[in-house]
């Protein structure tokens, strides 16, 4: 049951890898470029007077995580939904557009120069650390994958169900917008479980163009679909996870701290920001 760990370190490092490279572009921007309010996260954090709160204490984007105690009707959640238009998103590009860029940890000093990247940025770091993660070799069966094209996602998502399976996606959908980044959502109705045999996630790494780290989830996951309300009105429709056993999860988990828990006592749910991608077979 230890295989939680590797995709849970994965997704815990990313967020620490984009806390690193905002943080480092937020130190740079002067005071010019804050009156003119450009829609960068970073800025939204500063002239909300988050970021003192980001720098010295923990990254407001880090509250995405519950309890069963929270599936119902009427429970009130403190969540960061990243205030970012989804349609504005960057698409992943065709696998015939990707074909023509290497995707490895050896071509690093090729890749930076062909993105006009110092060796010694943020994100030349970023990078690193994303093709690293991505040139491991799965341990057993093939259960994840980086996908720098819809096409490779899809191979994945297939090889995974089984060629004759359809499958439908998972994202969170904000139904009204703008919404305010971190506040207590109310859960509107209960939520529906989704009794999926197999569930695949898909994560952005940060990296020049859109790379997805996908990889399939454990038995005893157990993902919900809720819908949620903000205080001002916003509605936010969400798949949440929720994971079993946290027995093998480092005691210094960011979740422990914010639920007040400790690993393997009882499970652990989180949402995911609006880019995430989650496939499950259409008998789901
Ligand atoms: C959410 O509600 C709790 C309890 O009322 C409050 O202490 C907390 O500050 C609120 N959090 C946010 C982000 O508004």
């Amino acid at each position: 049951m230890g295989i939680h760990f590797p995709s849970w370190r994965i997704i815990l490092s990313v967020l620490l890898v984009l806390l690193f490279v905002r943080s480092s572009s937020s130190r740079m921007i002067s005071d010019s470029q804050l009156k003119d309010s450009a829609g960068d996260d970073s800025q939204l954090l500063i002239k909300n007077g988050l970021v003192d709160h980001q720098m010295h204490h923990m990254d407001p984007s880090v509250h995405v995580f519950f309890t069963l105690d929270d599936l119902k009707a009427g429970k009130k959640i403190p969540i960061y939904f990243p205030n970012k238009d989804p349609s504005d998103s960057p698409h992943l590009l065709s696998r015939e557009e990707t074909n023509s860029i290497p995707f490895s940890l050896s071509q690093l000093p090729y890749l930076l120069e062909l993105f006009s990247l110092s060796k010694d940025s943020p994100q030349a770091k970023a990078m690193e650390y994303t093709l690293r993660q991505c040139d491991v070799e799965p341990t057993e069966e093939e259960t994840k994958i980086c996908a720098t094209s819809l096409e490779s996602m899809l191979d994945f998502v297939r090889a995974t169900f089984g060629l004759d399976t359809q499958f439908k996606v998972l994202t969170t959908n904000y139904l009204t917008y703008p919404v305010t980044q971190l506040q207590n959502y109310t859960v509107l109705e209960d939520p529906k479980e989704i009794l999926a045999e197999k569930i695949v996630g898909c994560h952005v790494m940060p990296y020049p163009y859109v790379v997805y780290y996908c990889h399939k989830a454990e038995g005893g996951d157990r993902l919900f679909e809720m819908l949620l309300g903000g205080e001002d009105g916003e509605r936010v429709q969400a798949p949440g996870i929720c994971h079993t056993d946290t027995s093998q999860w480092d005691r210094d988990h960011v979740s422990f701290r914010l639920l007040k828990m400790e690993p393997g006592t009882s499970p652990v749910c989180h949402f995911f920001p609006a880019n995430n991608i989650l496939w499950v077979p259409l008998s789901a």
